[in-house]
């Protein structure tokens, strides 16, 4: 890429990213975490700032391949969840984003802390390698459910994911805090007076 390719990524994707995702987040009313970012967390704390962690064996939610964090990302520089997961507005599938939506930002940011180091530069190999990360995903249900995000995003709101994902914008490690068990389903479709038909649900 030329000089002017990833200055124009700086200033497009990278800080016009960091810059607008504040308010962006507002509007969508996306949760904003422990420290509440921009000023808004509890007890009138700064800005969040996600832990230095020593420990990540001690991490709930599988290992992936690069200790990709979503307090850091999300939480502290606010990065929108739907820059990452653009589709889940449009489709059933939120989607993982592809290296290219991390490297605009990585081949610039090289990170402030050893281990954050080691980890953009597994993002940076795969980008040269051709080899996206295989991150092992987290949620899944069974084959014969059906399960249409937009759906509930265009009911429920940008800000909806917490009610299923819980706090991710804490987490350094993605785990799964709801049951996603049919019980689970129809408790919040009793609840807002949605279908509970077995085919609505079930192919
Ligand atoms: C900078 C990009 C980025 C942002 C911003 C981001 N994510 Fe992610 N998300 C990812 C990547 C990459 C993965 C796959 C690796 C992992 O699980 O950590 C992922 C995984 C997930 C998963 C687990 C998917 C599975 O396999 O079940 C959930 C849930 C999720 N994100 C929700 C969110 C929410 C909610 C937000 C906003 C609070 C958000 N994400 C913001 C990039 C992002
Ligand atoms: C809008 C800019 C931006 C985007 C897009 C972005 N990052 Fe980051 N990333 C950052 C910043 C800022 C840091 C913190 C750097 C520091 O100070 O160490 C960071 C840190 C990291 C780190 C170090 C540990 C951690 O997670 O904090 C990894 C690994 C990482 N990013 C991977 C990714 C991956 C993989 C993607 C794409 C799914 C991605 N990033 C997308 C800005 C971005
Ligand atoms: C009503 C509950 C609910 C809401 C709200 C919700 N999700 Fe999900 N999410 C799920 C379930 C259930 C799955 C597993 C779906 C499957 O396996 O078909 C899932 C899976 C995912 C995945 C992994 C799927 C993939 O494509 O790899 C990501 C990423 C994700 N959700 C992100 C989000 C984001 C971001 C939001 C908010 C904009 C959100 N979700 C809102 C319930 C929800
Ligand atoms: C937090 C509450 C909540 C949870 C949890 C939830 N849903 Fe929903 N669901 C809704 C809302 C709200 C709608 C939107 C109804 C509408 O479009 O008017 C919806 C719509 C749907 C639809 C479309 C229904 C139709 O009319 O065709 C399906 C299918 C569905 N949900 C499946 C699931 C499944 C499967 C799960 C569990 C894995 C689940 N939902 C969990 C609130 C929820
Ligand atoms: C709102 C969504 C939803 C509705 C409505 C729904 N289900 Fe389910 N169902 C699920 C989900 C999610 C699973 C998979 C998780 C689990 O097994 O709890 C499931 C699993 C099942 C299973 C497999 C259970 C097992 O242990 O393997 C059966 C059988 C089933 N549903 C029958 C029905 C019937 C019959 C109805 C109508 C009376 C119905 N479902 C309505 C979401 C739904």
């Amino acid at each position: 890429m030329t000089n002017s390719g990833w200055q124009a990524a700086l200033g497009v994707v990278c800080v016009g990213v960091l810059a607008s995702a504040v308010p962006a987040a507002a509007q969508s009313g996306q949760p904003s975490g422990v420290g509440g970012g921009g000023g808004g967390g509890r007890g009138g704390g700064g800005p969040f700032h996600a832990p230095e962690i020593k420990d990540t064996a001690s991490l709930p939610g599988p290992r992936q391949p690069i200790f990709f964090r979503h307090d850091v990302h999300a939480g502290q520089d606010k990065i929108p969840c739907l820059y990452c997961h653009s589709t889940v507005t449009v489709s059933s599938e939120p989607g993982i984003p592809a290296l290219q939506t991390c490297i605009g930002c990585h081949q610039i940011i090289g990170g402030s802390t050893p281990s954050h180091t080691a980890e953009i530069q597994k993002v940076r190999k795969a980008w040269s390698d051709r080899q996206p990360p295989q991150w092992i995903r987290i949620h899944a249900l069974p084959g014969f459910v059906r399960f249409p995000h937009q759906r509930h995003i265009k009911v429920l709101g940008t800000g909806a994911c917490v009610m299923c994902h819980g706090q991710v914008e804490t987490m350094a490690q993605v785990s799964q805090v709801s049951t996603l068990r049919m019980g689970w389903c129809v408790r919040c479709h009793a609840e807002r007076k949605v279908t509970q038909d077995c085919t609505a649900c079930h192919y």
